[in-house]
């Protein structure tokens, strides 16, 4: 996403089931008299929500020149206890606590944004004792997709199109996680739990996400399809999955390049991974179904390396 464009601030605005939820949450955990730190403000609506929510004061802080921006719609709208920090969040500072720290730091299938290292050294550094997270708990979960819709569509390259032989390259869409919305009907009903993540204890981004899913029937399975539900405070979030109300994180569709059949009553065992890349690959998947007997394995960086290879191994 690039912070500085209107549409980005936009999307997420518009995603009510978010921002709605954020707003409730706020005013629930947030009391007069609170410090409150807003990592990662945007155009400021989670600092103006919980300066309504009566916090003393609201640390707004943001790399984006947006929040030039968000400073001037706090101005315009009479919020003046909150202070916005243009910089880097690493590179804040305060010189008191905070009692609460609100943050919308999520990305696609929870990691692409890579907010959360940098949420987490905050909270070392500036949470009060007995302060709060907003959010306080992420869960990763994991379906099966048993449509075949999106399979047809990345199989393009195999029908030789315009007559060319593409077979190099043909499997390479199959390679490349990509968001997409999900109805509940193209999966499967069980949902395999890929673990979760505590703001409040956790030391970095957990880097393997596993967990398993009992078929409930005989068949063709094109890919999974991951998501995570969000735990804002108490019983209060919202879920990103295929049944709830569409988000503008939709799901990620990991595809299979051919279909893994499963048998119904097969405990299937659902393995995903990610990487980091420095070089401006941006994040590197590797993800893989097995029923003991049969696994299937994927790897984003097959065709990225393959770009790579020497002219003459080519
Ligand atoms: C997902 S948006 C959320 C914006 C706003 N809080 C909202 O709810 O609409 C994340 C924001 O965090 C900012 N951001 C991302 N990484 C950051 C970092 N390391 N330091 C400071 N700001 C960061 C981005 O510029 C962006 O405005």
């Amino acid at each position: 996403m690039h912070y500085e464009s209107i549409s980005a601030h936009q999307i997420m605005l518009e995603d009510s089931v978010r921002t709605r939820s954020y707003e409730r949450a706020i005013q629930v955990v947030v009391k007069p008299g609170h410090r409150v730190l807003d990592f990662g403000c945007g155009t400021g609506i989670l600092s103006f929500f919980a300066s309504r929510a009566g916090a003393k004061i609201v640390h707004a802080v943001d790399r984006s020149g947006f929040t030039k921006v968000a400073k001037a719609i706090a101005r315009k709208n009479g919020f003046h206890n909150i202070i916005f920090h243009h910089c880097e969040g690493d590179k804040l500072a305060l010189d008191e606590p905070v009692d609460v720290i609100v943050s919308e730091w999520m990305g696609t299938f929870l990691f692409s944004e890579w907010m959360l290292p940098s949420l987490i050294r905050l909270r070392d550094r500036y949470l009060a004792d007995g302060g709060v997270m907003v959010p306080e708990k992420i869960f990763l979960r994991a379906g099966l997709v048993c449509d075949d819709t999106l399979h047809n569509k990345l199989s393009f390259f195999r029908q030789k199109p315009y007559g060319i032989d593409f077979s190099l390259i043909e499997d390479w869409p199959f390679y490349q996680p990509f968001p997409i919305q999900f109805s509940g009907s193209q999966i499967l009903p069980a949902r395999a739990d890929l673990g979760d993540v505590n703001l409040h204890t956790c030391k970095g981004e957990p880097d393997l996400l596993e967990g398993t899913v009992v078929a409930d029937r005989n068949a063709p399975i094109y890919g999974l399809c991951g998501w995570f539900d969000v735990q804002l405070t108490g019983e209060m979030g919202f879920e990103t999955g295929p049944e709830a109300p569409a988000t503008h994180w939709k799901q990620l569709f990991f595809p299979l390049r051919k279909p893994f059949e499963v048998k119904e009553g097969n405990e299937i065992r659902i393995r995903i991974h990610f990487r980091r890349e420095q070089r401006g690959e941006g994040t590197v998947w590797r993800w893989s179904i097995s029923d003991g007997a049969r696994t299937e394995e994927m790897d984003s960086f097959v065709h990225k390396a393959w770009l790579k290879l020497p002219d003459e191994i080519k």
